[in-house]
């Protein structure tokens, strides 16, 4: 069993923390975040994730697993580092690498003995990598080595401690092959196609990958216009379209777009990558812009039934990006709240858990209220809007919210209710080509 520093106990960090202790690892999580790291001591998680309470809470009391500010005691005894820090997009699209920079600084200058540094942040091939290791080499004392492996992190947020116990696929690259052969042993237990591969081949399938599922999005709301405009159903053709082994039927949900601290960033980096290289990608273009439309394309609908919005009452339900989790990074919901309120309406938002997260973020609007629950959000509502695919949402009472409400519009942007039963009970039910 290693010793393993793991920097940056975010929703990647900390899961990878957790889940490597349970695995019978020694673990101790760096964060420069006091506050996070106050809170971990205190057995609270600081983001909302399913299973990780448990798991943390059950390591620590294991002894597996730690926490700490300091980069001395989490390097004292580690044989990798796993830094786990941002990679947040610089206003021209790329991705700053300013994090994992100064986290390889720190983990060279903590250095006592000779580490393997696995690099699970989402990083940029071109350069990046080359970087990161030179950054290493300049920090570290005479004799010790700390070769390089780039591990990119697949979980999803929501059900990140599933994931990392049932990885579809581990892809390390590495220049060292015995530091890559290190890196690949800890995913034995789990039983996983493992990719032995080069850092940028490593680097560039993670961007490919995310980049792959943006497009499915962005491709079934393409197609959801077209839909629309042939009066044709978007949810038969995703099914349809689904059951084609070649195809996949996940991500094939028309509605508000993707969200979250991956997709948006990713694909903007990967486009900028391919710019930066003289190669301008006016596929990945498309994915953004199509994406970014279908916030608007909510709002208008609304506009549609209700005329001005002004002054009018909308309840929104949902704040996070999508369910299962407080992120609110780039959360469409966020975005068509904005628009809303810039267009005069009184917004009544809830989420099960991300309130507190949109709170920080969006900013304080006379016109927006946030609400203890859905019921309480569409009270005196003149249309609802579902901005996330939460699953409660779907078992509402809805002839209770009909009978609430001063309108009768429902905007479902997850296309997650049955647009039969819901004009059934005499709604005025709206989605993307339904
Ligand atoms: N969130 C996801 O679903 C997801 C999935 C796959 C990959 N990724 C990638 O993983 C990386 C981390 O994402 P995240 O969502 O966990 O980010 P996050 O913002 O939740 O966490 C990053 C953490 O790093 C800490 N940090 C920053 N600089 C530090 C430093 N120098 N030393 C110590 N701690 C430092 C921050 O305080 C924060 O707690 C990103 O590159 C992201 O693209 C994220």
């Amino acid at each position: 069993m290693k010793h393993i520093a793991v920097i940056g106990v975010g929703y990647v960090g900390l899961t990878t923390a957790a889940c490597l202790a349970e695995l019978g690892h020694h673990v101790t999580g760096v964060d420069m975040d006091e506050g996070k790291i106050v809170l971990l001591r205190r057995g609270d998680i600081p983001f909302s994730e399913p299973e990780l309470p448990e798991l943390v809470e059950q390591n620590v009391r294991a002894g597996r697993l730690n926490f700490t500010t300091s980069y001395q005691e989490a390097m004292q005894r580690a044989d990798m580092a796993f830094i786990c820090v941002g990679t947040p997009p610089t206003p021209s699209g790329h991705a700053d690498m300013s994090q994992v920079e100064e986290a390889a600084r720190q983990v060279a200058l903590s250095a006592t003995r000779s580490l393997i540094v696995v690099l699970k942040s989402t990083t940029p091939p071109g350069g990046n990598a080359e970087r990161v290791a030179d950054i290493l080499a300049r920090h570290l004392s005479p004799g010790i080595n700390a070769p390089l492996v780039v591990n990119p992190e697949f979980l999803r947020e929501g059900s990140a401690v599933y994931d990392t116990f049932h990885p579809d696929r581990a892809v390390i690259g590495a220049w060292d092959s015995a530091a890559a052969e290190a890196v690949a042993a800890l995913y034995a237990p789990l039983r996983c196609p493992v990719l032995l591969t080069d850092p940028a081949s490593a680097q560039l399938t993670k961007y490919a990958s995310n980049a792959f599922l943006a497009t499915k999005i962005s491709f079934i709301n393409e197609i959801s216009r077209i839909a629309e405009r042939v009066g044709a159903n978007i949810h038969a053709i995703a099914q349809g379209m689904g059951f084609d082994e070649r195809i996949g039927a996940e991500f094939l949900e028309s509605g508000l777009g993707y969200g979250g601290s991956c997709f948006p960033k990713d694909v903007l980096a990967l486009s900028a990558i391919a710019e930066q290289q003289g190669y301008y990608s006016q596929f990945l273009h498309a994915v953004t812009d199509i994406n970014a439309g279908q916030r608007g394309l909510a709002v208008a609908k609304l506009g549609e039934v209700l005329g001005d919005l002004h002054g009018k009452a909308i309840g929104v339900l949902g704040l996070a990006f999508k369910s299962h989790t407080d992120d609110v990074r780039e959360s469409p919901a966020l975005s068509v709240i904005s628009m809303l309120c810039q267009q005069g309406a009184v917004v009544r938002a809830y989420d099960p858990v991300a309130t507190s997260t949109a709170q920080k973020v969006l900013p304080p609007h006379a016109a927006l209220e946030y609400c203890a629950d859905a019921y309480a959000a569409v009270r005196g509502c003149h249309a609802v809007l579902i901005a996330t695919n939460w699953p409660e949402f779907r078992s509402l009472d809805w002839s209770r919210v009909h009978s609430s409400m001063a309108g009768n519009a429902v905007m479902d942007g997850r296309g997650l209710l049955s647009p039969d039963a819901m004009r059934g009970m005499g709604f005025e039910y709206l989605a993307f080509a339904n």
